[in-house]
């Protein structure tokens, strides 16, 4: 059995290391999550729709139940964890009904094996009127994206033994993902020393990606369950964001220009994608101090 721990310290392991984990996602979180997982002596297996030497074959939809059946799921995997797509904003919104069943039938298969679900969701849930959003602020998604992970929230936080993780914009070396999120736009713009377009009436609260994965591990490993947000320390504007990402990569900022979120792909975000993190020392007793935004850019775009 996992346990919270009672005195307040930085995490480091959870408290049953001995945890075997399957992730339902192979793209820029599964992945690396699978690789903190593991660094901490878990056993992990990723299932997803491409089989390879690592990854297990998992389809997605209707037929997921019948997938996770055949993983054996319900016998040899303590937590399912859902980090898996579709998760282009754009893309559910031209196909919200498809990007839905998936969703959902994916959070209902793993919460019908009886496992603990971790479902790893996003600040999309929130109208976006409030600087700064909260376990207790109400929802109310304005979008595609945000209506599919709030029914699919809905579906694992139906099971008191399961945990919904909200992260804001996640930033990381993006490399080997799939899928093109603003900020890897960004970065690949200001690389190639292209004029980058940035929304200055935008705000999100963006989490280094090895900040996201030690949470999640830390989730796991300690059997957290219920609501948990998980937030930057810095509310910028994407425009602020994306100048920062030209002076650490020693780029002149006029590369960056400030236009209005409308005028931009991004015109369906709300004004506010901002999540407050959790206190982590007063609900599970253990501290979490994240990166300073400036630092994990810089260790995000090293080497591009
Ligand atoms: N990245 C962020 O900033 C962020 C922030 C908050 C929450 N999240 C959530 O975290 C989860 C994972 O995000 P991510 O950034 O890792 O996404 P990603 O890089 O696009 O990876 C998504 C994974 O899901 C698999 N997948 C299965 N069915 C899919 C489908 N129909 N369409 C697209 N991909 C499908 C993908 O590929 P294959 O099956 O093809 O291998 C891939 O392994 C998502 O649910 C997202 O809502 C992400």
């Amino acid at each position: 059995m996992t346990r919270v721990r009672e005195s307040t310290k930085e995490y480091r392991h959870g408290p049953a290391d001995d945890l075997r984990s399957l992730i339902v996602g192979n793209g820029f979180v599964g992945r690396a999550l699978a690789a903190e997982l593991r660094s901490k002596g878990m056993q992990v297996l990723v299932a997803s729709r491409h089989r390879s030497e690592s990854v297990l074959e998992l389809e997605l939809g209707a037929h997921t139940r019948a997938g996770l059946a055949r993983l054996g799921a319900e016998e040899s995997v303590d937590v399912i964890v859902l980090a898996h797509g579709p998760s282009d904003p754009a893309w559910c919104e031209r196909h919200e009904e498809e990007a839905r069943s998936i969703h959902v039938s994916a959070a209902r298969a793993a919460v019908s094996t009886g496992r603990r679900v971790v479902l790893v969701s996003s600040d999309a849930v929130f109208p976006g009127t409030e600087a700064y959003c909260d376990e207790d602020s109400d929802i109310g998604p304005t979008h595609a994206y945000g209506r599919i992970k709030l029914a699919a929230e809905q579906v694992v936080l139906a099971r008191s033994t399961s945990c919904v993780v909200r992260i804001s914009a996640i930033y990381g070396d993006r490399r080997e993902g799939r899928r093109s999120s603003f900020v890897e736009e960004c970065v690949a713009a200001l690389v190639q020393r292209r004029t980058f377009k940035a929304p200055i009436d935008q705000f999100f609260t963006p989490v280094a990606l090895t900040d996201a994965v030690k949470i999640l591990a830390a989730v796991i490993g300690y059997g957290v369950t219920g609501l948990v947000h998980l937030g930057g320390a810095t509310r910028i504007s994407r425009f602020g964001f994306a100048c920062m990402v030209a002076e650490v990569m020693s780029l002149p900022e006029s590369l960056v220009e400030a236009v209005p979120g409308a005028a931009t792909r991004w015109a369906s975000r709300p004004r506010n994608s901002c999540l407050r993190s959790t206190d982590f020392g007063k609900r599970f007793g253990w501290s979490y101090v994240s990166t300073p935004l400036k630092v994990g850019i810089k260790a995000a775009v090293v080497g591009r």
